[in-house]
Parts: C-alpha cells; structure tokens; sequence
C-alpha cells in the first residue's frame, strides 16, 4: 500500500497565518502540523508517500523532509496547481500510484489513540474496494456524514449537509483499491467547482465496495483548519505529551519502533539535530527501547 498526504489548499480561515507559508507547515505543539498525518501513515506500515502541495509550498516540504531516506522511507513531491479538491490528488498521484493501492490522508488531520494501531495496520490490508471511517461528532453538518443501518453498512454520504442524517463524520484518512485513479477521472466539478471526495465515495458505494470502520471514543480526531481548533490541538498534544513524557507524531522515533531504520541510522539523525528538547527526547527513546 503506497500513501499520499494532501498538503495544499486555500488555507482560508487560518488567514493570515497562511498568507505565505501553507496551513500544514504552521506548527501544532512542538512540530509542523505535516508530521501527524505523515506519522499515521508510518504507524500503518506505509513507506512510500507522495506529499501533493501547491508550486509555493513543495519546496518547504522537500527541504523538510528530503526523500525520506533517513526515515526509513521513500517521498516524493507532486504540485497541485490550484486547490481543484481532495479527489484530484489521484489524478496527480496517477503514475505514483501505479496500479497499487493507496490511502489519503488530509495534511491537518491528526488521530491519537490507543486502537489506532491495529485500525491501521488492518486498513493498509485492504485488497479491494474502499475503506473509510466513521467519528462521532457534536457538529457533522461541518464535515462529510455517513449514515449507517444497524449492520453497519453505509446507506448514505452527505457533503456538509444540512440536516445530518447521523453524528458519523468521515474523517480524513482513507484506504483505497487501485481503481481509485480511473474513478477520480471520470468525476464531474461540484457546485463549488471542485472534484469531492465525497464523490468518490459514493462512487464506491454503488458498486458496493465501500466498507466503513467506525472509530471508537479512544481515538481522538482533531482537525486543525480554524485558528480555535490549532490552538485546542496544540494544547491537547501538549497535554498527553507533558502527562507521559512520550511524544505524539514523533517521526524518528516511529520509524525506530516500526524498523525502517536501525539504532545507528537513528543515532546519526540525532547527530544532525541541534541541542533541544526535541533532540534529548530522541536521546532518552534510544536508551529505553533497548
Ligand atoms: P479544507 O480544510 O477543506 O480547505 P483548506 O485547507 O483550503 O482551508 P480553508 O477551508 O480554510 O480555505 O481542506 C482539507 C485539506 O485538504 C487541507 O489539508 C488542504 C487539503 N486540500 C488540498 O491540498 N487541495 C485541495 O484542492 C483541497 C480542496 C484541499
């Protein structure tokens, strides 16, 4: 299973934090927003990644992270002309892709959670069809909702709607089969002039493909799209990390714990890094985990 993050954008209700750097550079806590969604992807076993950003931005991201090497990882870099929707990062993706297939996941989507684990290992077994989730939520009107029957499957995908018909918000991570690409090709713009990712999904419910996975009150999702919700993810990170002394989203650290790179891979990455409490951590998690 190959992975992409979506990290481009308007960025318009972070502005004008977004005026010139994008909405997943900007830091949650003590890390840019990216290195959530990029550590869940990891935490699924995914290693080979595309990072989709606009023509401004790619080049933060490339110097960020380079071609991932160090982490175990293979990155590579797409531009997104224009913010066009979520669903066009398959038909940016399409050589990426390669007939494999691929999970999304939003570049300010965060998931923290103890059955996250096994959630994602699972996800990344999908074979064939699509695999998204479903998370509880006080306001799904400002999300894409599902509406489940008491089997568990999906009877209906609402975009933003106004009179929900459940509580069940898709977050914004999914798992794909390969004929995502071909899908995404023939979708028509939206109202809003965009190809949604909402119509994928619907897509794959026709043909009865789409499976759902609802996530229980353990995991937390945050989404870091309005200046409250930075500020309430920064302070919930800060908070589970403060209380345990264990980072969340700390992209060395898993790629140590998963095998994408040995002690001394680690080691020199700690070398490269300047004096600080992300580096001493890194230092501390070296003595623990053997
Ligand atoms: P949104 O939060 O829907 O949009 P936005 O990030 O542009 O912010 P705003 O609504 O304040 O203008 O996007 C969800 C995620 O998907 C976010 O990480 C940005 C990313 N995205 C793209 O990279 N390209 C796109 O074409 C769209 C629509 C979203």
């Amino acid at each position: 299973m190959k992975g992409i993050i979506l990290a481009g954008g308007k960025g318009t209700r972070l502005f004008p934090s977004t005026k010139i750097i994008s909405k997943q550079l900007i830091p949650v806590y003590d890390k840019p927003m990216i290195y959530y969604p990029l550590s869940t992807l990891m935490e699924a076993g995914i290693r080979e990644i595309l990072i989709i950003s606009d023509e401004h931005n790619i080049v933060f991201y490339e110097e960020l992270f380079g071609d991932g090497k160090h982490l175990g990882l293979s990155l590579t870099y797409k531009v997104q002309k224009k913010p066009n929707g979520i669903a066009e990062a398959f038909i940016i993706g399409e050589d990426f892709i390669n007939g494999q297939n691929v999970a999304l996941i939003l570049g300010d989507n965060i998931f923290y959670g103890q059955e996250l684990l096994k959630t994602l290992e699972e996800a990344s077994e999908l074979e064939e069809g699509a695999l998204i989730f479903g998370y509880w939520v006080s306001n799904p009107e400002s999300y894409g909702v599902i509406e489940i029957d008491n089997k568990g499957n999906v009877v209906s995908i609402e975009e933003k709607p106004k009179k929900p018909k459940s509580n069940y918000a898709i977050p914004g991570l999914y798992f794909y089969d390969h004929t995502v690409v071909e899908i995404a090709k023939s979708l028509k713009q939206s109202k809003r002039g965009e190809l949604e990712i909402t119509d994928v999904h619907k897509a794959y419910l026709k043909k009865g493909k789409l499976k759902v996975k609802l996530l229980g009150r353990g995991v937390a999702w945050l989404d870091s799209g309005t200046h409250d919700n930075l500020v309430e993810a920064s302070m919930f990170i800060k908070t589970i990390e403060k209380r345990q002394g264990l980072k969340i989203g700390c992209i060395e650290e898993i790629a140590l714990k998963k095998d994408f790179i040995s002690k001394e891979d680690f080691k020199n990455i700690i070398k490269r890094m300047p004096e600080n409490s992300y580096t001493e951590y890194l230092k501390r998690i070296l003595k623990i985990s053997f």
